[in-house]
């Protein structure tokens, strides 16, 4: 399908590279134009590049109801050949399918998700923020626009991808750790449920949790299954742990679990870390005495965001305290952010057709 352009006048858009003075941050800049196509009698049509603004969209339209929405997120990075690179867009066209298929939600081809992103960002080239650790984020989402108030799958859709020039996440590298809550009052998903998908109600059900944390001082929760035994993720982000020999143990992938691109990208690129990485069901009550004794180092979650996002202690519901190794962001989740990041930005060169 050719996609359409209906761009704002060229007096309207930029005519010079952005070049923000300090960091822009995480997701609050748009660029001028954003992707639509719309699905309807059957099938995804009209694939098109306007102007980034408000939506039309009737106020019995289902996504409004019953959270009929998915999204992604990916990134894109300036090379130092002055291209922009995606990181693995293919893995997110997939992923995309795979939370559509668990709300009923029409499947994109791939390649047409990969070709809507691309277009893109070629109109928004000059949008890429020119400052350290600085990358174009890219979210694209489909929301259920039918008018109608049964409960079964909508009969119509938009596909939308907008862009937003984004800072480093953590402006200092991952210099710093957080803190998570462990809770036994709050759950992210049960089998059978959502939880593997970037469905948008998950992540509305997370909010609670996360102001639960606030109170104890945590930056989010670390969330366990359902029976309160097993380690699942943290906050929005895939959990991980390091053992003293520099293994990397990461949470098996279950239909609780949102499977992370930067956990998988960690576990296929283990030989380039010079590091051992495996998947496996993470007892809590084991997790809490190998931290206790030493036996495990340091702590973190993977996430496309922050990438690492280093984890130093954790706190109980009954206001204890566990400190990870000696309470510092260690030297193995130090080494995997620089080599993941020195990747995407083309520093280094990562796995065939990776960056692209
Ligand atoms: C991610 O880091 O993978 C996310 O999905 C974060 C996003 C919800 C802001």
């Amino acid at each position: 399908m050719d996609i359409k352009y209906n761009l704002k006048p060229a007096s309207e858009r930029r005519t010079e590279q952005f070049t923000p003075e300090g960091n822009v941050g995480f997701g609050k800049l748009r660029t001028d134009h954003m992707f639509l196509m719309d699905y309807r009698d059957g099938q995804w049509c009209d694939p098109r590049i306007v102007p980034y603004g408000p939506f039309e969209m009737a106020p019995g339209a289902m996504s409004l109801h019953y959270g009929q929405s998915i999204f992604e997120g990916a990134k894109a990075f300036m090379h130092d050949d002055g291209e922009i690179y995606t990181f693995r867009l293919n893995k997110n066209a997939e992923r995309m399918n795979n939370s559509a298929n668990i709300v009923c939600i029409p499947n994109i081809d791939e390649a047409m998700q990969l070709k809507a992103i691309n277009a893109l960002i070629d109109v928004e080239r000059l949008w890429f923020p020119m400052q350290e650790g600085a990358c174009l984020y890219i979210r694209p989402f489909i929301f259920a626009t039918e008018d109608r108030l049964s409960v079964s799958p909508s009969q119509q859709y938009t596909f939308c991808v907008m862009l937003s020039p984004s800072g480093a996440y953590y402006a200092a590298g991952v210099n710093d750790g957080i803190r998570l809550l462990i809770t036994t009052k709050f759950h992210r998903a049960v089998s059978g449920g959502t939880g593997a998908s970037k469905a948008a109600g998950n992540y509305a059900a997370s909010l609670r949790a996360g102001k639960a944390a606030a109170e104890y001082g945590a930056a989010q929760v670390l969330y366990l299954d359902a029976t309160n035994q097993q380690i699942e993720e943290v906050g929005a982000m895939n959990h991980f742990h390091i053992l003293k020999d520099g293994t990397v143990i990461i949470p098996k992938f279950t239909d609780t679990i949102l499977k992370s691109i930067t956990s998988q990208s960690i576990m296929d690129m283990s030989e380039m870390l010079g590091c051992q990485v495996r998947q496996e069901t993470v007892m809590l009550d084991k997790f809490i005495a190998d931290i206790e004794s030493g036996e495990i180092i340091e702590a973190g979650g993977f996430g496309t965001a922050a990438v690492v996002s280093p984890v130093t202690s954790y706190i109980f519901e009954d206001n204890r305290i566990l400190t990870v190794g000696d309470g510092k962001v260690g030297k193995h989740i130090k080494k995997i952010y620089q080599v993941f990041t020195d990747m995407q930005k083309g520093k280094i060169a990562g796995p065939d057709g990776w960056v692209k």
